[in-house]
């Protein structure tokens, strides 16, 4: 270890030299800008049939002849967008503007156009009318489509078609998962003038945006957009085509593209030939020099390196800013109790304010006691070793941590709102004052995006990175709100990697969680996996939902002809069960939402927690497919009426041994579950 050995240089020089030149082949970088369109630049298109380049302009469906119940499509030939980002740790992000201008021929306006992703570049046969270009008679719901189109409608031609001038997302169907009407928006699609287009998708959070802007002959400029979350590699393959679609009935009108460009945000390296061999050349040198230097410093620091060599080793060199003790010391007031947040995890959270940045934070002290024990460092390196590389718009994101002698910090966002069961609960409790003039702040709408936004990050830490991430303590006090009303899932202080390999891993030692909350089989197993998360999902639904705590029993009405009513009193999984199974889901809302709330969304809803707290844990959905339901893609789960008896081990291995009926087992209030042990329930 005395001279830097030059087999190390080489073999490191040769691991960043393939590396770069696999991440510049794979790159999915698909950019292009048209101004306006030339006939020179016809090849870059594929036209159908009376399709053209027109003045400067894509024209989308025929412009000269016989317009009337046309349909076409411009198809960008030149190349194909990648579903994935270059890694393949998450899905392409891009994003597109174009201008498009609809002109109504017969005075009135028909039928509309629309921008598609799809794998099925050419024209449906018979899409004309109502159909846009996109679908046809035979095809219009079918997955075999795969095609997510945001759709400009300028006529009304079906009973679920909102109304003559409209922006839609569809998926695989002309009947639109979203749609929001232009007029009172003082948009015109169908007015002959220019409306601006912008189409934004980010992969890793799954939003799809939509803008649109058009400006009024004075000038005056209109907004309006649809968003939504869309997961592109549930509906489409790998080679995506962008195309512009449309059509027009016995109404007709001129469908013009005026200027379009395309974007792929990739993390990753982009650029081709020359710059990828530049970038080759200075990243070698540069990772060169680093090494070095790298390799010198850690001879220099060999001793200190010792002392923090767990922690080090385990931190990213990009990862969360360091702070000192007494910065932190001095940010909360030397952590006075006035200052405290909370309790969470395993440790106590203050509120504090790093005046360097300019930044109020969430300070969590790791109790003194674990970072005393070597459990309790493992953990905080584990932890800050896992957040810092994650990145979603729905988790809390990790700024910071400090580790001097005995005291393990993290440093968080911090979000004014506090946490969500605080608001749950504090709504019920303004509704018990029964002031009508109070405004509900957990609006329906707004308890099912926080829903969606858990949902979406549980689904990005199970299955949205390469490595399998359990929260293992999912809960209402875990989720922070943002002041949009937007849930950050927090608190990975139980978090732990799993890596995708390796069947044995898929759950890990030590049970931990918070009562009400775990699943029938973490009493047996003692082990946390991806189905006590979606377990935990499922009572979140349910708390949020019915605004009910799982901890403590609600009472149910029998409604019993002889006896009248009886109450009976159940905890939230059971009492959710039974409405569910009587069919009688609406019961189970929030009262303080007054009744005001998407019917369908609160069934669909129910319908997922009930299937996410089945006492199989096989039944259980996964959090993709909870996320797929969320947003419409795939139907709501129809689990049994009657909740299936808790059956260990789950049916399919060997010695089955029933067990009374779970709820029955938790009605005896504190009579815990955990207190008997397990071998007298399975007999082994
Ligand atoms: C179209 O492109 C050709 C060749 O690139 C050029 O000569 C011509 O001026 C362009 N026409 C317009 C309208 O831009
Ligand atoms: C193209 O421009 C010419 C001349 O300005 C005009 O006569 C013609 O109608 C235009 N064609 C279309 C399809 O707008
Ligand atoms: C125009 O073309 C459509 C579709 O090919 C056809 O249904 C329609 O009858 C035609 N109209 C005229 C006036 O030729
Ligand atoms: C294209 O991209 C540029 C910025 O890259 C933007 O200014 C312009 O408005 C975009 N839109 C169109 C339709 O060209
Ligand atoms: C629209 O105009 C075309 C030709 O100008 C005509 O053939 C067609 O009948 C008109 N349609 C309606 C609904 O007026
Ligand atoms: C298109 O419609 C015509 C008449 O409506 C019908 O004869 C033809 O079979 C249809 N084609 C397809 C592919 O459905
Ligand atoms: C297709 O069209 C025929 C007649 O035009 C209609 O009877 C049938 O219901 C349509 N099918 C679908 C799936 O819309
Ligand atoms: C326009 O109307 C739709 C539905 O009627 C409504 O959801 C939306 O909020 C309205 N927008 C404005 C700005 O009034």
């Amino acid at each position: 270890m005395t001279v830097l050995n030059t087999n190390h240089i080489l073999t490191f020089s040769c691991i960043v030299s393939a590396a770069v030149v696999i991440l510049g082949r794979t790159c999915s970088c698909l950019q292009f800008t048209y101004p306006n369109f030339n006939t020179s630049q016809k090849d870059d298109f594929s036209f159908s049939p009376g399709s053209s380049i027109t003045n400067g302009s894509l024209y989308i469906t025929p412009n000269t002849g016989n317009i009337s119940h046309q349909s076409g499509r411009v198809v960008y030939a030149r190349e194909t967008l990648k579903l994935w980002n270059s890694k393949r740790t998450s899905l392409t992000s891009f994003r597109t503007e174009f201008v498009l201008n609809i002109l109504p021929q017969n005075g009135s306006a028909g039928e509309g156009m629309a921008f598609i992703l799809t794998n099925n570049p050419s024209l449906p046969s018979n899409s004309s009318g109502q159909w846009l270009g996109v679908f046809n008679n035979q095809t219009d719901g079918a997955f075999e489509n795969r095609v997510v189109a945001v759709e400009f409608d300028t006529r009304k031609s079906y009973k679920d078609d909102l109304d003559g001038n409209h922006v839609g997302i569809d998926i695989d169907s002309i009947k639109s998962v979203d749609q929001i009407p232009l007029s009172n928006q003082s948009i015109t699609l169908s007015s002959g003038s220019d409306v601006w287009v912008g189409i934004k998708y980010d992969g890793t959070t799954l939003l799809f945006e939509v803008t649109l802007i058009q400006y009024s002959t004075s000038g005056q400029q209109h907004v309006s957009g649809v968003s939504r979350l869309i997961d592109l590699s549930l509906g489409l393959l790998d080679d995506i085509h962008l195309v512009f679609a449309g059509s027009t009935g016995d109404f007709t009108q001129l469908n013009q593209i005026k200027s379009w460009n395309f974007t792929t945000i990739d993390n990753v390296g982009r650029g081709h030939g020359r710059k990828v061999l530049l970038a080759l050349i200075v990243l070698t040198i540069f990772a060169l020099c680093l090494f070095a230097v790298l390799f010198m410093w850690r001879r220099l620091t060999r001793q200190r390196r010792l002392a923090y060599r767990n922690l080090e080793k385990m931190i990213d060199a990009h990862g969360p800013v360091k702070f000192k003790l007494k910065e932190l010391r001095r940010a909360t007031a030397n952590f006075s109790p006035t200052r405290k947040l909370g309790r969470g995890g395993f440790g106590t959270v203050y509120l504090g304010y790093i005046s360097r940045m300019n930044l109020e934070v969430a300070v969590k002290r790791v109790s003194t006691n674990n970072a005393k024990s070597d459990r309790g460092e493992q953990e905080f390196v584990a932890e800050v070793n896992t957040i810092s590389k994650l990145s979603h718009r729905n988790l809390v994101k990790l700024i910071g941590w400090c580790h001097e002698g005995a005291e393990l910090l993290l440093i968080y966002e911090y979000f004014p709102m506090g946490s969500l069961d605080k608001l749950l609960y504090a709504s019920a409790r303004v509704s018990n004052l029964s002031s009508e003039t109070s405004v509900l702040e957990l609006t329906w709408e707004r308890r099912y995006r926080i829903i969606c936004g858990v949902a979406s990050a549980l689904d990005y830490l199970h299955h949205g990175s390469s490595k399998r991430i359990l929260h293992r303590d999912v809960k209402t006090s875990n989720v922070m709100l943002d002041e949009d009303y937007n849930a950050r899932l927090g608190d990975f202080g139980l978090a732990r990697v799993i890596q995708h390999d390796g069947v044995t891993h898929h759950s890990t030692q030590a049970v931990a969680g918070t009562r009400g909350y775990m699943a029938y089989e973490s009493f047996f197993t003692g082990r946390a996996s991806l189905d006590t998360d979606v377990y935990a999902f499922g009572v979140f639904i349910m708390e949020v939902v019915s605004g009910r705590s799982p901890s403590s029993s609600v009472s149910y009405r029998n409604q019993d002809e002889s006896a009248g009513s009886t109450r009976e009193a159940m905890y939230i999984v059971d009492w959710i069960w039974r409405h569910y199974g009587e069919g009688n889901v609406l019961a189970a809302a929030d009262t303080v939402l007054r009744g005001v709330y998407d019917k369908a969304q609160v069934d669909c809803a129910v319908r997922l927690a009930v299937a996410c707290c089945h006492p199989n844990p096989r039944e259980r959905p996964s959090m993709r497919t909870v996320v797929q339901v969320l947003m419409g893609g795939a139907p709501a789960p129809e689990p049994p009426y009657v909740k299936p008896a808790f059956v260990w081990p789950p049916s399919g291995s060997q010695s089955e041994i029933q067990l009374p009926h779970v709820g029955l087992l938790f009605t005896g209030g504190q009579t815990s579950f955990c207190s008997m042990t397990s071998t007298s329930l399975t007999g082994r």
